[in-house]
């Protein structure tokens, strides 16, 4: 008995010793070829980056999408062109911007391992490949078109009225709002209605839903763990709600959402002629372009494009609202001249005059690029490749297939492009060389991939800053910039986690 316990201990040993020995061996191997025969090995960066993909997981996953600051770090250290995981470049140089996003006649695929951080592979914002990509846009694409967006027009006013209605009942009890929650409601009701033809109905319930915001956040910030461990979604996604409820209620409150949204659903009801193109115009519902498109109308797919589309569409532009208002209220000469400008062409403040008229304000447009600027968009680098080129910065030469990253933060603080970049100054946009710096503003990316709701997005901002600064008084409650400037790349933009929103008391203007 004794000899066999032996035997059997040994053999466990030594079975744990050739696996520990094997893979200490891989690593340093893997190691010395990340470091020293990678085609990336001669590019600048952290050792320690450039041999493992735990560098980047510490920065993002256990200290909470901060990677972004370490990239910026890096670019301090080793200049314009880093090194920054074993695969992956990063450039902080915006007069390289337009090379690597360009239009579609040069391609650019996505970089495999971070497309698919929001495990919705068959969407066209996770698609690697470049051709696939123009295929899978094609169908959406007329769908935001702005003509698209004049017949949509009506619905965006409706729900601008209710949000405006809502913040008058804030006032009656003289409570603040909090205005994230607001805009979240306001953008998620609109891309929902715009897209499925049901509204998510948030600017209806109290305190406009304030578990939504959360649960897309944390959605996001979910992204960064699957981008390094992709099973663990499909775990969280097989445990029940109830559980998951409990264990991460944002978490549980996004699946519920999903659930609502049930695209399966949708289709069903679509084809049954339960959900009609808009009653306005003729404007359908997503889901009416993808069947009549023909093209891959598989569930995942369209699950993917329905996610996308509200995640997208609410995320971004509430950001941006949140962002830009704290701003406005922050400055008063800015907050002066704006409403002075508002007013005159909004004699009434009860009507709101045609998107076109106020479209072509240039104090508003001034602060509408200065939001963009300091709001910043997509907070996280977005990454390309160029499957058969390789590029040049200054005399480094990238190789074809590499991924290379650049993030429109770094490019929209640039104190050379725009000097004092922390300040709002919506006049470094009335200068004479505004055009010029117009090339550098890229909030909504460039070339093959760029935004495919901007038109969307503007149209929503110009019509809720001129309604809001034309029909209230507005007073920051308990706020500073710290609720407002990004402190977290979620790959969406993220706040100080422990911050209680950007609070404002509204009162309502009658004439
Ligand atoms: C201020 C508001 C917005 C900003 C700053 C913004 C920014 C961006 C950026 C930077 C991208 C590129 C992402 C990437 O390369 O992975 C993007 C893509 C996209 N955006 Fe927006 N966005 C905004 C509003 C919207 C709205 C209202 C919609 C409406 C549906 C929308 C829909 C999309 C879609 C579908 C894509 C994917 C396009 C593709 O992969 O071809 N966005 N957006």
């Amino acid at each position: 008995m004794g000899v066999f316990q032996y035997i059997e201990d040994i053999s466990l040993y030594q079975v744990f010793l050739v696996l520990s020995s094997t893979s200490v061996l891989y690593a340093v191997s893997l190691a010395i070829h990340r470091l020293y025969l990678s085609p990336l090995a001669k590019f600048p960066g952290p050792k320690l980056a450039a041999a493992t993909l735990w560098y980047e997981f510490y920065y993002d996953v256990i200290k909470r999408g901060r990677f972004a600051w370490e990239i910026k770090r890096m670019h301090e250290v080793y200049g314009p062109i880093v090194r920054i995981n074993p695969f992956e470049l990063h450039i902080n140089d915006p007069e390289f911007y337009d090379e690597l996003y360009t239009g579609s006649s040069r391609k650019r695929n996505k970089f495999e391992w971070s497309a698919d951080m929001f495990s919705i592979p068959e969407s066209m914002i996770s698609t690697v490949s470049h051709d696939l990509h123009r295929r899978r846009r094609a169908p959406i694409a007329q769908f935001f078109s702005p003509q698209a967006i004049r017949r949509f027009d009506p619905v965006i006013r409706t729900k601008l009225e209710l949000l405006c209605s809502r913040l008058k009942e804030y006032e009656k009890t003289g409570e603040p709002a909090v205005t994230e929650n607001a805009f979240t409601a306001l953008t998620s009701d609109i891309i929902t209605e715009y897209s499925f033809g049901i509204s998510t109905g948030y600017l209806e319930m109290p305190g406009f839903n304030p578990t939504w915001l959360p649960g897309l956040l944390s959605a996001s910030e979910n992204s960064l763990l699957h981008k390094q461990i992709p099973w663990i979604t499909s775990v969280m996604r097989s445990l029940p709600v109830s559980l998951l409820l409990k264990l991460k209620p944002e978490m549980g409150n996004f699946v519920i959402f999903q659930e609502a949204i049930s695209i399966e659903k949708q289709i069903n009801a679509v084809q049954k002629g339960e959900i009609k193109p808009h009653a306005n115009g003729d404007h359908p519902t997503i889901f009416h372009a993808f069947l009549a498109s023909g093209e891959e109308v598989t569930p995942g797919r369209l699950l993917g494009e329905g996610q996308t589309l509200v995640a997208a569409g609410s995320l971004t532009t509430a950001h941006y609202l949140k962002a830009t208002t704290y701003h406005i209220l922050h400055d008063p000469p800015v907050l002066k001249k704006l409403k002075a400008e508002v007013q005159e062409a909004m004699p009434n403040p009860s009507v709101l005059p045609p998107f076109r008229d106020l479209d072509r304000l240039p104090y508003l447009n001034a602060v509408v690029n200065e939001g963009f600027r300091l709001s910043h968009g997509v907070i996280a680098r977005l990454t390309r490749v160029a499957p058969d080129e390789s590029l040049k910065l200054n005399d480094w030469v990238i190789p074809a297939g590499t991924p290379v990253g650049m993030s429109t933060w770094l490019q929209h603080l640039n104190a050379s492009l725009f000097p004092n970049p922390d300040d709002f100054r919506p006049e470094r946009w009335l200068e004479p060389d505004a055009d010029r710096l117009k090339k550098y503003l890229v909030n909504f990316t460039k070339g093959s991939r760029v935004c495919l709701g901007k038109d969307l997005a503007r149209t929503k901002i110009v019509y809720t800053l001129c309604a809001l600064f034309r029909r209230f008084d507005m007073e920051l409650y308990e706020t500073d910039r710290s609720d407002v400037d990004i402190a977290h790349d979620f790959f969406n933009p993220s706040a100080r986690l422990d911050s209680k929103g950007m609070r404002v008391i509204f009162k309502a203007v009658n004439s």
